[in-house]
C-alpha cells in the first residue's frame, strides 16, 4: 500500500487532519487501534472554541454541531456560595460551544466515509519504520502484517500511542507535571439545571457542571489521584456534587447516570514535535489538565497549521512551512498550558498542607470579581485566540 500522508490514530487530530488535506486533494491513510462503535463511544471532552467550530465548517462537517451544540456566552465561577458570571461574548466578541467530542469524532467518520477517505479500524502493532528516510508504516489488519508507504507521517495517536515513542531517545524534550488529584467524569440523563458551565471552589475540591444536551448533564468532580471508582457508587457523587456545587435555592438536578470514569491529571509537552518526516499533533505531543477545556482545540489547532504545511509542500515544494510547524504549533500549546495551569490551581483543593495556597485561590477569585483586565484576560484564553498562520 501507499499514501501521501500515513495517519496514526482516529480521534479528533487525526480525523480532521485527513479531512483537511482531502480538500486539498492530498491522499492520506488513517490507521486506528479501536474499533469504530468503541471511538464513537468515548465520552471526553465537551466544549469547542470558535476556532474549532469555524474549522468544522470549513471541513462541511458542521450539520449536526449547528443543529445540536448549545453556544455558551459565558460561564460562572462559584466560590464560598458566591457566583460570578464571566461574560465572554460581551468580553471578547467571541463565544464557545458546547458539543460532545465523541459527537465530534463520529460527524468526522461519517465525512470520512462520504467522501472515500480510508480508515482502518482494530489495526495491531502499529510500528514505524526509516523516519529521516523514506517513511512507512507496518502493521496488522487481521489479514496479515501489511506495509503502508507514504511521504509524511502524522502521528495523531494521542499521549499512549506509539508514534512519540519512534523518535530516538534525546530528539525530543518533553516537559511533566503531575498534579495530585484527577477528575471523576459522570454523564447523567438528567436536564442541566443551569444554563452555562458551572466551575466551582470549595473547601471539599473542585466541581464543574456541563451538558451535553437539553436532557443531559455531565459533572465532574476532583478525586484523588490514585481514586478507585468502585468507591465512588451513584449516591456518593451525587452527595458530593450537591455539597461542591449546589446554593440555598439551587440544587443539581439528578437522574441516571449513564457513563462514569476517572481521568489522571497531568501538563505533558514533548517539543519539537515533530522528527524527521514524523510530525505529531495533537494529545500524541500535549496533554493539558481538562480545567481549561483546551485539549480538543488544541488538537485541532495542530492539524490546522499542519495541513497548511503539508498543501505547501505538495503544491508548491515549499518545505519551510513543514520546519516551522512544531515552532508555531507550540506558541499556543505553551499558552494552553499556562491558562489550564493557571485554571486548575485557582479552583482545586490543593492538599498542600497549609491554608496559605487556598487563602490565595480566594484572593485571586476576588480580583476576577473586582478587575475587568483580570476577568477579560481569563475570558480571553477561555474562548481561544484568533487562529492566524504561526499560532
Ligand atoms: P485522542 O482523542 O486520544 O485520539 C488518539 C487515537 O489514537 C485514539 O482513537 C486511539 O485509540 C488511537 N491510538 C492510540 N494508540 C494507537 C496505536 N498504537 N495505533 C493506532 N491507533 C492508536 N479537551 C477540550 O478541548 N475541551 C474539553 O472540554 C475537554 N474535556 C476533557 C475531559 C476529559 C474527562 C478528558 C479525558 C479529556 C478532555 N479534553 C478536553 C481533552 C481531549 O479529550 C483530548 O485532548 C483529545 O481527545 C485529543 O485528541 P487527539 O486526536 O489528539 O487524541
Ligand atoms: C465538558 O463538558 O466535558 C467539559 C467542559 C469544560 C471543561 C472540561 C470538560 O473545562
Amino acid at each position: 500500500m501507499r499514501t501521501q500522508i500515513g495517519i496514526v490514530g482516529a480521534g479528533p487530530a487525526g480525523l480532521t487532519l485527513a479531512l483537511l488535506l482531502q480538500r486539498q486533494g492530498i491522499e492520506a491513510v488513517v490507521l486506528e487501534r479501536r474499533d469504530r462503535a468503541y471511538v464513537e463511544g468515548r465520552v471526553r471532552a465537551g466544549l469547542l472554541e470558535q476556532n474549532t467550530v469555524d474549522v468544522m465548517h470549513r471541513l462541511g462537517v458542521g450539520a449536526n454541531l449547528d443543529r445540536d451544540g448549545l453556544p455558551h456566552d459565558g460561564i460562572s465561577l462559584r466560590w464560598q456560595g458566591e457566583t460570578l458570571h464571566v461574560p465572554m461574548r460581551e468580553l471578547t466578541g467571541r463565544q464557545v460551544t458546547v458539543y460532545g467530542q465523541q459527537y465530534v469524532v463520529r460527524d468526522l467518520i461519517d465525512a470520512c466515509g462520504e467522501r472515500g477517505v480510508p480508515v482502518h479500524f482494530e489495526v495491531d502493532g502499529v510500528e514505524l519504520h526509516d523516519l529521516a528516510g523514506e517513511p512507512s508504516i507496518t502493521f496488522d489488519d487481521g489479514a496479515g502484517r501489511q506495509t503502508l508507504s507514504c511521504d509524511l507521517i502524522a502521528g495523531c495517536d494521542g499521549f499512549h500511542g506509539v508514534c512519540r515513542g519512534s523518535i530516538p531517545a534525546g530528539a525530543l524534550r518533553e516537559h511533566h507535571f503531575t498534579y495530585p488529584f484527577g477528575w471523576l467524569g459522570i454523564l447523567a440523563e438528567a436536564a442541566p439545571a443551569a444554563e452555562e458551565l458551572i466551575y466551582a471552589w470549595h473547601e471539599r475540591g473542585f466541581a464543574l457542571y456541563s451538558m451535553r444536551s437539553p436532557s443531559i448533564s455531565r459533572l465532574y468532580l476532583q478525586v484523588p489521584a490514585d481514586e478507585s471508582i468502585e468507591t465512588w457508587p451513584d449516591q456518593r457523587i451525587w452527595g458530593e456534587l450537591q455539597a461542591r456545587l449546589g446554593v440555598p435555592g439551587w440544587r443539581v438536578e439528578e437522574g441516571p447516570i449513564v457513563d462514569k470514569g476517572i481521568t489522571p491529571m497531568r501538563s505533558f509537552v514533548a517539543e519539537p514535535m515533530q522528527h524527521g518526516k514524523l510530525f505529531l499533533a495533537g494529545d500524541a505531543a500535549h496533554i493539558v489538565p481538562p480545567t481549561g477545556a483546551k485539549g480538543l482545540n488544541l488538537a485541532v489547532n495542530d492539524v490546522r497549521l499542519l495541513s497548511e504545511a503539508i498543501g505547501r509542500y505538495f503544491s508548491a515544494g515549499d518545505s519551510s512551512g513543514l520546519a516551522g510547524y512544531g515552532e508555531a504549533a507550540l506558541r499556543r500549546v505553551w499558552r494552553a498550558q499556562d491558562f489550564s495551569n493557571f485554571m486548575t490551581q485557582l479552583l482545586h483543593r490543593l492538599d498542600d498542607g497549609d491554608t496559605f495556597g487556598s487563602r490565595l485561590q480566594l484572593a485571586r477569585l476576588e480580583q476576577l470579581r473586582r478587575s475587568t483586565a483580570a476577568i477579560t484576560n481569563l475570558a480571553e484564553n477561555y474562548v481561544g485566540f484568533p487562529a492566524t498562520d504561526d499560532f
